[in-house]
C-alpha cells in the first residue's frame, strides 16, 4: 500500500513538472513573439488539407512550418503517404511529442529548431503553416522554397492568394485559409 502511495506522488509530481515546463515553454513562446504551441483545430486542417488533395496530391515533401504537436503533420502523413511530411519545431517540449508520436508515422521526420533555418537550403512541394500574423513576413521571404504555400488564418503581407477560403468564426475570431501558388516562383535552390 505504502509503495502504491509513494508511486502515485512520484506520477503526480513528475505531471506537474512537464505542466510546468510546457506552461514556462509557452511563457518563452509570448516573450520571444513565436506562436504558441496552440494545435489547429480540426475544421482548418480538413479544409487545409482539402487543398492538397485539390492541387497537390502528388506532393512528394510537404512541411509544417512551426509543427507544435505534430497533429497536423500526422494527419498530412496519414492522408498522403507517398509523400515524405516534415515538422519543423522551434520548441523542445512539443517536438519531443511529435518525435514520440511520430515513430508510428514512417513518413514523416520531425526536426528541432528554427523552421527558416532548415528550410534555408531545401525546396518543398507543399509548405503549410500557422503562425503568428507578425511571422507572415518571414514566411513571405520563404515563398521561392515551394511550389504551393498554405497558410491557416493570416495572410502573406504582399502576396495574392489564388484562394481564400472563409471558415466558421469563433473566440479566435474569423478563421480562413489561404491558398498561394509559387509553381513560377523563380527558384534559386534545386535540391528538393
Ligand atoms: C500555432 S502552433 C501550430 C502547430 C501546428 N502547425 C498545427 O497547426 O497544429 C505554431 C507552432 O510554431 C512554432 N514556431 C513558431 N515560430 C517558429 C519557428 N521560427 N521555427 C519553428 N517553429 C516555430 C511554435 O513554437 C508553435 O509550436
Amino acid at each position: 500500500m505504502k509503495l502504491i502511495i509513494i508511486t502515485l506522488i512520484v506520477l503526480l509530481y513528475l505531471i506537474c513538472l512537464v505542466l510546468f515546463a510546457i506552461g514556462v515553454e509557452q511563457v518563452f513562446h509570448l516573450i520571444l513573439g513565436k506562436a504558441p504551441s496552440l494545435a489547429s483545430q480540426n475544421k482548418l486542417r480538413e479544409a487545409a488539407l482539402q487543398q492538397i488533395a485539390r492541387d497537390s496530391s502528388d506532393a512528394k515533401t510537404i512541411i509544417d512550418i512551426g509543427s507544435g504537436w505534430g497533429g497536423l503533420a500526422r494527419e498530412i502523413a496519414r492522408r498522403f503517404p507517398n509523400a515524405r511530411v516534415y515538422g519543423a519545431e522551434l520548441f523542445p517540449m512539443p517536438y519531443l511529442y511529435s518525435k514520440l508520436r511520430g515513430i508510428f508515422f514512417k513518413n514523416t521526420k520531425f526536426v528541432l529548431g528554427n523552421a527558416f533555418k532548415f528550410m534555408k537550403n531545401q525546396n518543398f512541394d507543399i509548405g503549410i503553416t500557422y503562425l503568428l500574423p507578425e511571422q507572415m513576413a518571414q514566411v513571405q521571404e520563404y515563398h521561392k522554397h515551394f511550389k504551393m504555400l498554405i497558410v491557416i488564418d493570416f495572410p502573406l503581407p504582399d502576396a495574392q492568394p489564388v484562394r481564400k477560403i472563409k471558415l466558421h468564426r469563433d473566440i479566435l475570431g474569423q478563421h480562413w485559409i489561404f491558398v498561394y501558388d509559387l509553381r513560377d516562383a523563380k527558384r534559386e535552390i534545386r535540391n528538393a
